[in-house]
């Protein structure tokens, strides 16, 4: 388990769209375990593989209800709209205003390859939109409302 770097916005990785996960494997283990540690060392709530500089479609959240992994994430509903301020470890100190589902439907697999459902309202259901945004080269800047920054000086990060 190690805490990695995590990639800046600027840096082109956060552009680029991920590849599924094709084989579960030990490497992948690693990468999440690695993953987790570096979300909590920053503080934040989610983090996509992009963000350690990893091109595969893996993303770990934690909204404080713990851990949550999943591999190959995919968006199968989502219900109603909400306004809500949103941060990214790639993009430290900014705080921006975001609309995003009220409640969304996420399939993905765990790391032993089963397929699993999870629904989030609220916090969660932010991360898991800001987080798959980003396996698709998405930045929750590219969506943004209005700059918060000078409102809210912290909050969550993903
Ligand atoms: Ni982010």
């Amino acid at each position: 388990m190690a805490v990695r770097n995590i990639v800046k916005m600027g840096d082109e990785v956060l552009r680029k769209k991920c590849r599924p996960v094709d084989k579960i494997e030990k490497r992948l283990h690693v990468l999440l375990d690695d993953m987790a540690d570096t979300m909590y060392a920053a503080d934040g709530v989610g983090l996509a593989a992009p963000q350690v500089g990893i091109l595969r479609r893996v993303v770990v959240i934690d909204v404080g209800d713990g851990l949550l992994e999943l591999i190959n994430p995919e968006i199968v509903g989502t219900e109603g709209e909400i306004v809500g301020v949103e941060g990214c470890l790639s993009i430290p100190g900014r705080r921006c205003t975001v609309k995003r589902p009220e409640k969304v439907t996420v399939r993905a697999k765990d790391r032993k390859g089963r397929e699993f459902t999870v629904e989030g309202t609220g916090l969660l259901a932010r991360a898991l939109c800001h987080e798959i945004d980003h396996l698709d080269g998405v930045l929750y800047v590219d969506k943004m409302i209005e700059d918060v920054t000078e409102k809210y000086e912290t909050g969550e990060e993903g």
